[in-house]
């Protein structure tokens, strides 16, 4: 697990912790949230407290999104090397059902995507997601990605095959 914190106008995003089981718990428990995420809707606090265990050992650069207002956590999004982008960074996120359509999941993906450009100097990225999923292309693209090509998404263990929508981005800071 990572230690870096970044601040944006309106959110803090800083590693998650077994602490957080309760508010996490809110999002991945709700299939609105876990449709087209590639995890399967949580149905006990046990299990979530697994994957919280779990992410100490992960690569990527997991963070929780905390509003600065109400100091609420609202959400999460990861940055890093995944195999199914080759050399180029993804990144992916995911909040809380009221907490949609405020604009923070850009605000959150344009953070960590600086984080990776200052940090480690990464300018080539990319993403995706399940065609049907609009509200992520819109998320992508205002943050400088565009449309390469269609994909296949499925969800972690192998279940619920869908076309994906791919794109890339050669990014500066
Ligand atoms: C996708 C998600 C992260 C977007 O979060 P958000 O904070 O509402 O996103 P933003 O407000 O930053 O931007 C959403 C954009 O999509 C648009 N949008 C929202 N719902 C939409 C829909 N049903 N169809 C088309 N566009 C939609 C918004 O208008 C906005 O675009 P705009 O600024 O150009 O108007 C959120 O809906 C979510 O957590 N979904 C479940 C998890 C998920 O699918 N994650 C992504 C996996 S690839």
């Amino acid at each position: 697990m990572h230690n870096y914190v970044l601040e944006t106008e309106r959110l803090i995003l800083r590693p998650l912790t077994l602490n957080d089981c309760d508010a996490v718990y809110k999002w991945v428990s709700d299939e609105d949230v876990t449709r087209y995420m590639v995890y399967n809707t949580y149905t006990s606090k046990e299990q979530l407290i697994k994957w919280l265990k779990s992410i100490e050992n992960d690569d990527d650069y997991l963070f929780g999104f905390v509003r600065k207002d109400t100091g609420d956590l609202i959400g999460c999004g990861s940055i890093g090397q995944y195999e199914k982008y080759g050399d180029r960074w993804g990144f992916g996120y995911n909040l809380r059902k009221d907490q949609w359509g405020y604009g923070y999941a850009t605000e959150a993906a344009k953070a960590m995507i600086r984080f990776a450009q200052k940090e480690f100097g990464i300018r080539r990225f990319a993403c995706s997601h399940v065609e049907q999923n609009k509200a992520s292309g819109h998320v992508i693209e205002k943050c400088g990605l565009h449309f390469v090509r269609y994909g296949q998404f499925q969800k972690l263990d192998g279940t619920c095959k869908m076309r994906s929508m791919i794109y890339e981005g050669d990014l500066d800071p």
